[in-house]
Parts: C-alpha cells; sequence; structure tokens
C-alpha cells in the first residue's frame, strides 16, 4: 500500500477501524496531523489515504493482535495511542446462548482488546503513550437480554483501571469511553438482526430509555470520536484509569 509517511508524526493504532466508531476516529486523528495504522478484520475497505496503513487482522488470534501491532509499529517507527475499538454485539436469551457465541464476543472485545494492549506496551512506556477502549454503558450496568456483551464491557471497564493502575508508574495512561447508543452499522446491524419485523420499533425502543423523552437522539460516531481525541491530548494528563459515559444520562440512574 502506497502512504504518505512522516516519521516525526506520531502513531496511533485504530481497531475496528472500519467500523462506525473506529473510522471517526481514524478522520479525527489524521485531521489532527497523525498517522493511523487502521485495524479491522474488514481493513480492505478502508480507502488508501496517505498517513493511513490498513491492516487485515482477526483480532480473536492473540498471534494476529501481536503481528498487527508489530506491523503498525515498524511503519510507524513509533505507537503514541492505542484506540480499541473493535467489537461485535449480541443478544437473547441466556438459557439458548451456545459456546460459540460466547467465545467470539468475548473473543473480540475482551480477549483481543487485552493482546492488543498487551503488546503495545513496549511501544507506549516507550513514547509515554496512551490507550482508549471502548466500552459501553452495557459495561457499567446490566442490560436485560445482553449478558454476554455486558460480561465483556464489564471486563473492559475493569481491565482498563487494573491496567492504569499498572502502567501509570511507566507513564502510560489507560482510559475506557462507555457511548451509549451510536448510530453506527453496530447499531442498524443490531436493528437488522435482532428487530424482527419491525427495526424502527426496536431503534425507538432504545430511545425510549433515555431522559430526553422526545429529544431523545443516537449519538454520533464523530461525538466519541471528539472523546477518545481528547483523552490522547497533553490536556487529559491527569485523566487514567477512568471509564466515562457518552450516552446523554442513560447510565446515570433511573428516569
Ligand atoms: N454502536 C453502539 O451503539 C456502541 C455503543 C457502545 C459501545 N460500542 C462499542 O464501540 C466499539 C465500536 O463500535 P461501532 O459502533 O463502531 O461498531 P461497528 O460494527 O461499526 O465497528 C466495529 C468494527 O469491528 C470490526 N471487527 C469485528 N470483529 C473483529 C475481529 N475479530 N477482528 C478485527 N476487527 C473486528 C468490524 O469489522 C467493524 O469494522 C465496539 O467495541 C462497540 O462494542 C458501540
Amino acid at each position: 500500500m502506497a502512504t504518505v509517511n512522516t516519521p516525526d508524526s506520531k502513531i496511533v493504532l485504530v481497531t475496528g477501524a472500519a467500523g462506525g466508531i473506529g473510522g471517526a476516529t481514524t478522520r479525527r486523528f489524521l485531521d489532527g496531523g497523525w498517522r493511523v495504522a487502521a485495524v479491522d478484520l474488514r481493513a480492505s475497505t478502508i480507502a488508501p489515504e496517505d498517513r493511513v496503513l490498513p491492516i487485515t487482522a482477526d483480532l480473536t488470534d492473540v498471534g494476529q493482535c501481536r503481528s498487527a501491532v508489530d506491523r503498525a509499529a515498524e511503519w510507524g517507527g513509533r505507537l503514541d495511542a492505542v484506540v480499541n475499538s473493535a467489537g461485535v454485539w449480541t443478544e437473547g436469551a441466556s438459557a439458548d446462548t451456545t459456546e460459540a457465541e460466547f467465545d467470539r464476543v468475548l473473543g473480540v472485545n475482551l480477549k483481543g482488546l487485552y493482546f492488543v494492549t498487551s503488546a503495545a506496551i513496549p511501544h507506549l512506556v516507550a513514547t509515554s503513550g496512551c490507550v482508549v477502549n471502548l466500552s459501553s454503558d452495557a459495561g457499567l450496568q446490566g442490560n436485560a437480554g445482553a449478558a454476554v456483551y455486558c460480561a465483556s464491557k464489564g471486563g473492559v471497564t475493569l481491565l482498563t483501571k487494573a491496567l492504569a493502575l499498572e502502567l501509570a508508574p511507566q507513564g502510560v495512561r489507560v482510559n475506557a469511553v462507555c457511548p451509549g447508543d451510536v448510530e453506527s452499522p453496530m447499531l442498524h446491524g443490531q436493528a437488522e438482526t435482532f428487530g424482527g419485523d419491525d427495526r424502527q420499533a426496536y431503534l425507538d425502543r432504545l430511545l425510549a430509555g433515555y431522559p430526553q423523552g422526545a429529544r431523545a437522539r443516537f449519538v454520533q460516531p464523530a461525538e466519541v470520536a471528539e472523546f477518545i481525541w481528547f483523552l490522547c491530548q497533553p490536556a487529559a494528563a491527569p485523566i487514567t484509569g477512568a471509564a466515562m459515559s457518552i450516552d446523554f444520562g442513560l447510565s446515570a440512574g433511573i428516569v
């Protein structure tokens, strides 16, 4: 892939870069002058662009997590941030959950995120870099019918805090962002897969849980990306070990 590589600029590795939040995050960091190693199972769908290296990887495979980080660091000559945005949604009655589905969701959302981060640690120590993990409102509170997804995101929230404590002496910050429902391919895929005949009714039911009432709307991927961008800036130096909601108050309590 022909890319213009400017060795002095910072580099972020974004997983799930072909998706809604990962794509918006890629754009935000490019706008900020960074280079982006764009990792995804579907990296071939990422348009070739200067300062972007698409890397195809199945992050349920630990070997592929490690080689994606190696390729990014080799290309960039450094690694300043990791944004772990690859993820998959599932829902359904726990009595019917298969082992394969449990392993798929935990494999991407938790294991893949952990081993990408693990492989990146030496590079991040070298740059006093940071990690931003995509957790969820479902990583802070239970969602009925989504026990497996909640297990994965609850794991993300707590491993974020544990890693923040572990890596603080080495100057690396680790935070999680916890979005509510984001208007992305994941959300529309959810409605298509689990919404039955009436996808709009599925989406309307989600919005009905928000405190804004008739004013409720979904979070936009660019709004999450802006939050992630801020967390990777020097102004966020005091922020580590945090799991921060961006959800219109969805997880704040009972309406
Ligand atoms: N969309 C929402 O409502 C929402 C809400 C809260 C949290 N999140 C979380 O934010 C993150 C991004 O979500 P999104 O809305 O952008 O979803 P998305 O479906 O648009 O993007 C997810 C990306 O992850 C990639 N991916 C899936 N499995 C992979 C694998 N095995 N290896 C490599 N890449 C893989 C997909 O190809 C896709 O491009 C996810 O972790 C998700 O759980 C999303």
